[in-house]
């Protein structure tokens, strides 16, 4: 479903990422494992067509993507939740929500994404008038993550949805994040919460100053001495 080619990207001066190449099959689930500045958000955001490769090809569906403006790129059934999720405080949660329907015409499939995501999380239509940003942090995780369901993607990247949340509401953003992907949408996960993220994916990435070092499938990884040592403490 995703693939990328030797792919390097910019941000002014500065190369972010190196020579990344991966795959993602359609329906996997996959871990991007990586510190602060390992490059995480850089490569989400090359893929979503925020930034744009300078070197290297990506790959959608078969179509070469990578220097697709972003807009375009959620048209096309790839969607991004970013970091720190990036919502309109000042909106009510309804608004937010039909934000990432913005490229949609389909009034009856728009109708039928929120019915979808007022039943995973219902807490999002009980209170859908409320300003977003007098929600909690993990309540604010769930719009956000509902938002990007709203653009009905086939593929969605998520860019650490568990930063800054309590334990417990970790586990209930990880529990829906799993059910998203066993309804068939393909997962690119990233987090530094290596644990929690090996635990439900399928196979995982761990990115080190913008180059892949590790791949493998989770359950292998989790067992990685390397891995072990730098992202589990143990
Ligand atoms: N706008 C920017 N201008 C210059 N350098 C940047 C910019 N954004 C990111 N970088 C640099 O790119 C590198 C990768 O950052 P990135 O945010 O992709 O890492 P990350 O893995 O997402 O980290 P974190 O876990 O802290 O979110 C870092 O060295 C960072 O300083
Ligand atoms: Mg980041």
């Amino acid at each position: 479903m995703l693939r990328l080619k030797n792919v390097s990207t910019m941000i002014g001066e500065h190369q972010v990422i190196h020579d990344v190449s991966l795959e993602i099959a359609e329906g996997d689930f996959v871990a991007l494992l990586g510190g602060n500045g390992a490059g995480k958000t850089s490569l989400l955001r090359t893929i979503a067509g925020v930034l744009h490769p300078h070197q290297g090809t990506i790959e959608f569906k078969g179509e070469s993507i990578g220097h697709i403006p972003a807009f375009k790129i959620v048209g096309k059934g790839l969607s991004l939740c970013p970091e720190g999720r990036q919502l309109f405080p000042q909106l009510p949660v309804y608004k937010n929500l039909m934000l990432g329907a913005f490229r949609r015409k389909d009034k009856k499939g728009i109708q039928e994404s929120l019915e979808q995501v007022y039943t995973l999380f219902p807490i999002l239509k009980e209170r859908y008038k409320q300003m977003a940003g007098t929600f909690s942090g993990g309540e604010q995780q769930m719009l956000a993550v509902g938002r990007a369901l709203m653009s009905k993607p086939e593929m969605l990247l998520l860019d650490e949805p568990s930063m800054g949340l309590a334990p417990l509401i970790v586990e209930s953003i990880a529990e829906v994040i799993t059910k998203l992907n066993s309804m068939g949408i393909t997962i690119f996960l990233s987090e530094q919460n290596a644990l929690i993220a090996l635990m439900i994916t399928r196979h995982g990435y761990v990115l080190e100053n913008g180059h892949l070092v590790l791949q493998g499938l989770s359950s292998d990884l989790l067992h990685n001495e390397k891995v072990r040592k730098a992202y589990l403490g143990t």
